[in-house]
């Protein structure tokens, strides 16, 4: 069972700040901080459940992970602006890489939008959710599930999802690893406030594809033509080529980088 008292010990950095709720059990940590008061969730607030009985993950599916063995926590953020936020997905997705280099798990990789990959297997997953008070964001919950110290998966996900412990041998502390991302997200999240260059430059090197020409799914299809992904604009968008040089940028939520095509000719 997680232990909120270690948890607390290893969590020596100041800037991380909020109250921690801690549940054996839960529905979904983000749909408990979608639902929570808004003296539970200030800004920094963390939730983290040793189970999810309906962990949920982008496009209506679930998430599940082994009780005990992994980390799947949301935590809160309070932005004074609705601007960029389609950025805060991939600033998770790089905390999660930070700490996972910190842990000496190397090589780990974003793919578009927010999955992190090792050597093409997924490692953690993230789903960032906003609730809106008219035009500004009320609550930001930006939800994670980290495969930690699970090897062991079902059939069908046994080659397409690892773990830290998977790649490195290793078995981790869950306390010590969490500390370490929250950290990393609030640094992350005070390079997104403050507009900071090297958060997108730090994004993009990490990125699967960029600068590289590949093929691109909208909504499932893919387009015939190859693009070649520059990177992400300051909003968090997708910007690539087209086969014509043609930069076209990319709101939609939906796009998928597949396989490197081959070079134009
Ligand atoms: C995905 O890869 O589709 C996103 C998965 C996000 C899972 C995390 S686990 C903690 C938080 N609570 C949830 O119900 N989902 C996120």
């Amino acid at each position: 069972m997680f232990s909120p008292a270690l948890f607390a010990a290893y969590r020596s950095d100041p800037w991380v700040a909020g109250p921690v709720h801690h549940f054996a059990e839960l529905e979904s940590t983000n749909t408990w901080c979608r639902r929570a008061t808004d003296p539970e969730t200030p800004h920094g607030a963390l939730c983290l459940a040793d189970h999810q009985s309906a962990g949920r993950g982008q496009y209506q599916r679930a998430w599940t992970s082994a009780p005990a063995e992994n980390l799947t926590f949301s935590v809160v953020w309070r932005p004074a602006t609705a601007e960029r936020l389609a950025l805060l997905k991939q600033v998770c997705a790089l905390a999660v890489c930070d700490t996972l280099t910190r842990f000496d798990v190397p090589g780990s990789r974003i793919k578009w939008p927010n999955d992190v990959l090792v050597d093409k297997r997924k490692l953690a997953g993230i789903l960032v959710e906003c609730t809106f008070l008219g035009a500004l964001p009320h609550r930001v919950v930006a939800g994670i599930g980290l495969n930690v110290n699970q090897v062991g998966f079902p059939e069908e996900l046994s080659h397409s999802a690892t773990s830290m412990a998977r790649e490195s041998g290793t078995t981790y502390v869950r306390e010590a690893v969490l500390a370490h991302l929250v950290n990393a997200l609030a640094r992350r999240y005070a390079q997104w406030e403050r507009q900071d260059p090297a958060l997108r430059n730090d994004i993009q090197a990490r990125l699967i594809g960029c600068g590289e020409w590949c093929q691109i799914r909208v909504d499932g299809v893919m387009r015939d033509e190859p693009c070649k992904v520059l990177g992400v604009d300051h909003e968090g968008h997708l910007v690539v080529l087209d086969d014509r040089l043609r930069p076209v940028t990319f709101r939609h939520e939906d796009v998928r980088i597949d396989r490197p095509a081959e070079p134009l000719p």
